[in-house]
């Protein structure tokens, strides 16, 4: 076993060019997408450079390499989450399109008429659209999880939607607003109990925890590569093997295929039945690269370096009596939302984005989220391992002359 490399902020940042080239930029939008390492960038050039062919279908060795490489990738992602199988990985375009794929493959196989999923307030649109896309014409029902008066959510209401016996429940890992941490093994736990499938929405878990699927038990468990320091394009749909046996493929055509004629078409099996037309195959073979690199840093220091920064930003924010903080400082991966009261969440990002300072604002893809809290959005701060206290520094000056500009005393 390789030993961890121990965790050093400058070292680890150092492998990110995109600092290199933008000195003079604070980036606090990680939760949006991630920058990349050298070794990533390196996968893909090498691939085009060296190594390009298709895959899985090559009647020449060239193809049989490429082929080889994208089959490295889905061990290096297995063994990254702790999959049985490297079986159980398929490859997507990323979260969204799991997510899609969950919802058009489950339906009419587990979901008939008349059952119920479970989401919760916190999701991304990504959980949400796809299930609702389909539920009316299937009519399958849709139910919610509420959130406290302190925006948790409602493990109480969770345990007693619950007794409706959902065949599927939803819900994310991390909230992509609030950074909120979900107590996803015990929700696992619960819903199938029940009997219920679940699926982690890991768009924003996957960074945040060391993620062992098997000992969460979890039925499907989806993220982005792009999140986690790897390309945009590609992403992951975990499942069991029974699960994702269950999935009718949301998409047909090139090796997903045994047999086509006119009348009928027999399926390959997994992992290649779920993974039709050609892949983004560089970009599955450096999220591999990426992956196998992540896994041999110091993940438990990366994570204490953003909780110490966390605490730092969320301090200084909190002594402000202009802003209301809506995450909260404990339970939260890494993210510090907020709003300048009586202003517009843009209008703060656009101040910070005068002085070189990189966040979001708005509704992040969760507007039933906002709906339910009553704001009409918010500003985004999203740490990464990357991030120094430096940054954090500098942002909070920012926000400060904001304030001053916008609310002079
Ligand atoms: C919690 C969550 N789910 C889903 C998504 C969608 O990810 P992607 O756009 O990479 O498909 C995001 C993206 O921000 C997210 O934060």
């Amino acid at each position: 076993m390789t030993l961890a490399v121990a965790f050093n902020v400058e070292t680890f940042r150092q492998q990110f060019p995109f600092f290199q080239a933008n000195p003079n930029w604070v980036y606090l939008d990680n939760a949006a997408t991630s920058h990349k390492p050298q070794i990533m960038l390196d996968s893909l050039q090498h691939f085009y450079a060296s190594a390009n062919s298709n895959i899985h279908r090559g009647a020449h060795s060239l193809g049989d390499q490429a082929t080889q490489l994208y089959e490295q990738a889905r061990q290096h992602v297995a063994d990254f989450i702790g999959a049985e199988q490297a079986e159980q990985i398929i490859f997507t375009s990323g979260t969204t399109a799991a997510l899609n794929q969950l919802a058009f493959g489950l339906m009419g196989t587990v979901l008939q008429p008349g059952d119920r999923i479970l989401l919760t307030t916190l999701e991304h649109h990504a959980n949400i659209v796809p299930w609702q896309l389909h539920c009316q014409s299937k009519g399958v029902v849709l139910d919610v999880v509420p959130l406290t008066v302190d925006h948790q959510l409602d493990m109480a209401a969770f345990s007693r939607l619950l007794q409706h016996q959902p065949k599927v429940v939803s819900f994310c890992h991390v909230s992509n607003v609030l950074g909120q941490v979900l107590p996803v093994a015990d929700m696992v736990q619960q819903a199938q109990a029940v009997g219920a499938l679940t699926v982690i929405d890991g768009a924003q878990g996957i960074l945040h925890d060391t993620i062992d699927v098997q000992q969460l038990n979890t039925d499907f468990y989806v993220f982005s590569g792009h999140k986690i320091y790897g390309p945009t394009g590609v992403g992951v749909l975990y499942g069991k093997t029974k699960a994702l046996e269950c999935l009718t493929p949301l998409l047909g055509g090139g090796e997903m295929i045994q047999h086509v004629s006119f009348d009928h078409t027999r399926y390959h099996q997994l992992p290649f039945r779920l993974e039709a037309g050609t892949s983004a195959i560089a970009e599955v073979i450096a999220l591999g690269t990426t992956l196998h690199w992540l896994a041999k840093q110091d993940r438990t220091g990366m994570r204490q370096h953003k909780q110490q920064l966390l605490q730092h930003g969320w301090q200084q924010l909190e002594a402000m009596p202009q802003l209301e903080l809506l995450s909260s400082a404990t339970n939260n991966a890494g993210i510090i939302t907020f709003n300048v009261r009586g202003e517009h969440p843009t209008d703060v990002a656009t101040l910070l984005n005068e002085q070189k300072i990189a966040v979001r604002a708005g509704q992040h893809c969760a507007m039933p989220l906002f709906a339910n809290i009553h704001h009409p959005g918010a500003v985004r701060l999203s740490l990464a391992a990357y991030t120094t206290q430096a940054e954090v520094d500098a942002a909070i000056n920012a926000i400060r002359m904001a304030v001053e500009l916008l609310c002079p005393s």
